[in-house]
């Protein structure tokens, strides 16, 4: 087979219809995950909708209660009737001690509501048939744990770049945007992954980071929704889209925006860019002279001073 790369408007209809199945699938994935964190994100702090308040719940934790209140407010508010969940509430606050997890109607509470989903079987979530993950769940909450969040961190990370691989490469056919902004539209995806990665480990140590959890993911999100429409107008809809009735193109939206962007001084966004990496980069190499020539050496006398006290 001959591989020519053509714009997308003039690809072969299959090829086409190829490329519109992914993204259209990839589009219903993504609408599908936003639900999911709805329903488990969004329920973290008992009220529906997503908040940093959620954000910090599910990483942070919510410090001053259990997981197990956490989740009974949150998304298990709807496996147990209230009264039922005032009983659990009211043994943890008790102290939540084995001695009185039967005699407290409790364990019985977990066989009936709770153990169908949460047994041995189950991966992922804990097993409520052994009363130490009862336990686990009923001490000080402290939001996502190291283990999950790992294992989250590397699916996550796989997972993603594999779509914005196919997304980017389909992009990158287009032919109405400059070069500069296909770059920045397609590498986007990749510098949000990684932070949204880790202002997840982030928010674990400080709630402050639930803030970059949500940059994050709409800085992934927009440059996703970017791709998807442009790639799908310029496939079927390039006539109706990008050029007037005589044939002529309309100036890109780029160039509404630089225009925009000239009228308050800033000539050329381009040069704001290159000047940022610039001083970015001297930045850089400036704290690491600064690391070289006096942190460095300072962490090895440290060392060494160490090494000197053990060894005496
Ligand atoms: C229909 C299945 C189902 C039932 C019934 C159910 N859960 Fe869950 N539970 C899940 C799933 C799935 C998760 C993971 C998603 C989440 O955290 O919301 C979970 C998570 C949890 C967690 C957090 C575990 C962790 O380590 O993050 C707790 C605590 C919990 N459930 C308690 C309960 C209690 C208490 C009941 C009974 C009143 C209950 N669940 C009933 C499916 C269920």
């Amino acid at each position: 087979m001959n591989i020519e790369l053509k714009p997308l408007k003039d690809i072969d209809t299959p090829i086409k219809v190829l490329f519109t199945g992914y993204l259209t699938t990839v589009a219903v994935g993504y609408f599908f995950a936003l639900i999911q964190i709805l329903f488990t994100h969004g329920m973290a702090d008992g009220k529906f909708g997503l908040s940093v308040d959620d954000i910090v719940y599910s990483y942070y934790g919510n410090r001053s209660g259990t997981l197990l209140e956490t989740k009974l407010n949150g998304s298990m508010k709807d496996k147990a009737p209230e009264n039922e969940r005032f009983a659990i509430m009211q043994w943890i606050r008790d102290g939540a001690a084995q001695s009185s997890y039967v005699s407290s109607g409790v364990s019985k509470i977990i066989e009936d509501r709770c153990v169908m989903c949460h047994n041995e079987a189950a991966s992922g979530i804990p097993d409520f048939t052994k009363f130490e993950n009862i336990a686990s769940v009923t001490e000080q909450d402290q939001g996502a744990t190291f283990s999950s969040l790992t294992r989250v961190s590397h699916i996550h990370l796989f997972g993603i770049s594999f779509i914005f691989m196919f997304v980017g490469m389909i992009f990158s056919f287009t032919e109405t945007p400059r070069t500069g902004y296909k770059c920045v539209a397609i590498g986007m995806p990749y510098v949000f992954l990684l932070v949204d990665i880790l202002s997840w480990w982030l928010t674990k140590l400080h709630p402050m980071f639930a803030w970059l959890v949500i940059v994050a993911g709409m800085g992934m999100a927009i440059s996703f929704a970017f791709m998807l429409v442009t790639s799908l107008l310029e496939m079927w809809l390039f006539d109706k889209v990008f050029v007037d009735n005589q044939g002529h193109r309309y100036p890109a939206w780029s160039n509404y925006v630089e225009n925009g962007l000239a009228r308050i001084g800033l000539e050329n966004p381009a040069d704001l860019f290159k000047k940022t990496a610039c001083l970015l980069q001297h930045s850089f190499l400036y704290v690491w002279k600064q690391w070289i020539v006096y942190g460095w050496p300072g962490v090895k006398n440290g060392i060494n001073a160490i090494k000197r006290k053990l060894s005496k």
